[in-house]
């Protein structure tokens, strides 16, 4: 079993992330751990997929460490991730007379992640929060961190909270029942994680995709391997400081993410998995760096290599680079109105510029290259 530990300096307290096949069944006694003898109930949030899947595991892990478990299960998919959800499930919470001792356990991908650790990061003004994450994507990222947040009409995570978890239990077995295309949009994101982390992150990372029948061995392996790295950024920058532009500062994590946006927002959401926009969105950037003459033609080759590897995209060719552009500027992640680019000075080091650095020529060309492939 792989351990990793993150501590938040401005926190008391520090929490463990665990990595393994089979976790599910010790939930339990995991989380007795971490929640002690005074909490009595655990609300298990979930949806209806993933509890027909994994509900029966974790409640009976959860009742053999004496918890009383209540289920509230929020309806499938991202235009679920709302208010009006997390108003049903504090409502639940309340009437279920979950107590400050108790706690809300997610049971999901990154969209109930999300709101369940809303949830908890507001009821009662915060009560213990427990990820139990599902997919690859939320295993890798969207579990660590203790981001939480809801989305808007005026957009997404427009609502949010910080709010660490007590514990991440990352079951691997999990991934098996997960659709082909969730796996390759997590696998984008991995590449992400591996391009701006180091070399060794994205070297181990293209090696595990690189292989028709990695071992349980290897995968728990390079998931705590993301899960280290992502641990290691928001201990240093919790709340993505507006003044940080370093290489280690949390923005990074949105490298690919300027043009991921634009490219689901032109979409209607509809066509992209968000993982698979971000596949390409990570092209964008690497095609950019490489014309600015930042980063060497063959660096941008293995991040080609690496993508494709992730597994097939939905086209990006027909959409309008006009509009994509366009797009860019009203990104949610910009500065006083200028669009802020996450590039690459090699794999494993990210740089911070400015949207009104790069040439209009450069970013149509960029753009066109990295979205024909
Ligand atoms: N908090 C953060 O730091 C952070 C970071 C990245 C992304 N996010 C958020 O994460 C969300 C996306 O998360 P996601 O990609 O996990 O999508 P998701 O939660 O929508 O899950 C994808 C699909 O897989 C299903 N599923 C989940 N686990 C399964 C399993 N083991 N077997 C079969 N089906 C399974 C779900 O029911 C869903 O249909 C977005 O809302 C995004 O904003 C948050």
């Amino acid at each position: 079993m792989h351990h990793v530990q993150v501590r938040i300096p401005a926190r008391k307290q520090s929490y463990q992330i665990k990595v393994a096949g089979g976790l599910l069944a010790g939930l339990g006694d995991d989380s007795r751990a971490v929640l002690g003898q005074a909490a009595r109930r655990v609300a298990l949030i979930s949806n209806p997929t993933v509890f027909n899947l994994y509900g029966e595991t974790a409640t009976a892990a959860l009742r053999s460490a004496g918890f009383q478990v209540v289920n509230w299960l929020m309806k499938e998919g991202e235009q679920h991730k709302t208010l009006s959800s997390l108003s049903h499930a504090l409502a639940f919470l309340s009437d279920q007379s979950v107590e400050r001792s108790d706690a809300v356990i997610a049971l999901g991908g990154g969209v109930v992640g999300d709101l369940a650790g809303f949830a908890a990061a507001v009821y009662l003004r915060g009560i213990s929060f427990i990820q139990v994450p599902t997919t690859l994507l939320a295993q890798i990222d969207a579990s660590v961190g203790g981001k939480t947040a809801v989305n808007t009409p005026a957009g997404k995570n427009l609502v949010g909270a910080f709010h660490q978890p007590r514990l991440v239990l990352i079951d691997t077995e999990t991934l098996r029942t997960l659709p082909r295309r969730e796996l390759t949009a997590g696998w984008c994101e991995a590449v992400k994680q591996g391009a701006i982390g180091s070399r060794a992150l994205f070297d181990q990372t293209v090696r595990l995709l690189g292989k028709t029948q990695a071992s349980q061995t290897e995968v728990c392996a390079t998931i705590a391997a993301h899960c280290r790295f992502k641990a290691s950024i928001v201990a240093g920058d919790e709340r993505e400081a507006i003044d940080r532009e370093d290489h280690r500062s949390r923005r990074i994590l949105n490298f690919g993410h300027t043009t991921a946006h634009a490219l689901e927002k032109i979409t209607g959401f509809r066509r992209f998995r968000h993982g698979e926009a971000v596949g390409y969105g990570i092209l964008v950037a690497g095609e950019i760096s490489k014309n600015l003459g930042m980063l060497p033609a063959d660096e941008l080759e293995s991040l080609r290599a690496a993508v494709a590897l992730c597994g097939p995209r939905p086209p990006a060719g027909d959409l309008n680079i006009a509009e994509i552009i366009n797009s860019t500027k009203g990104d949610k992640k910009s500065v006083g109105g200028i669009a802020k680019w996450v590039l690459l000075e090699r794999i494993g080091r990210a740089r911070i510029i400015d949207g009104n650095q790069i040439d209009k020529g450069v970013l149509r060309q960029s753009l066109r290259a990295a979205l024909q492939s």
